[in-house]
């Protein structure tokens, strides 16, 4: 789905910016140019920014337990 019609981003746009490393809204707006013009689409660019940093979460926690541990 767009989630700003002005720049022409999708969500899926938005998500593949945070697989490769986006984690703030000034990411997306550098990358994608997202909510650089009316701004309406901010709330959910960064709703789906953090549905996406969130389901990447778990293997980072994964790695830190598995290094606390001595892995
Ligand atoms: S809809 Fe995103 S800047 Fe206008």
């Amino acid at each position: 789905m767009f989630v700003c019609v002005c720049n022409s981003v999708t969500d899926s746009d938005i998500r593949e910016a945070a697989n490769n490393g986006a984690c703030s809204m000034q990411d997306l707006q550098d990358e994608l140019k997202v909510a650089s013009c009316c701004g309406r689409c901010s709330d959910c660019a960064r709703r789906v920014l953090h549905e996406s940093l969130s389901q990447r979460a778990p293997a980072f926690t994964l790695a830190g337990s598995a290094a606390s541990a001595g892995i």
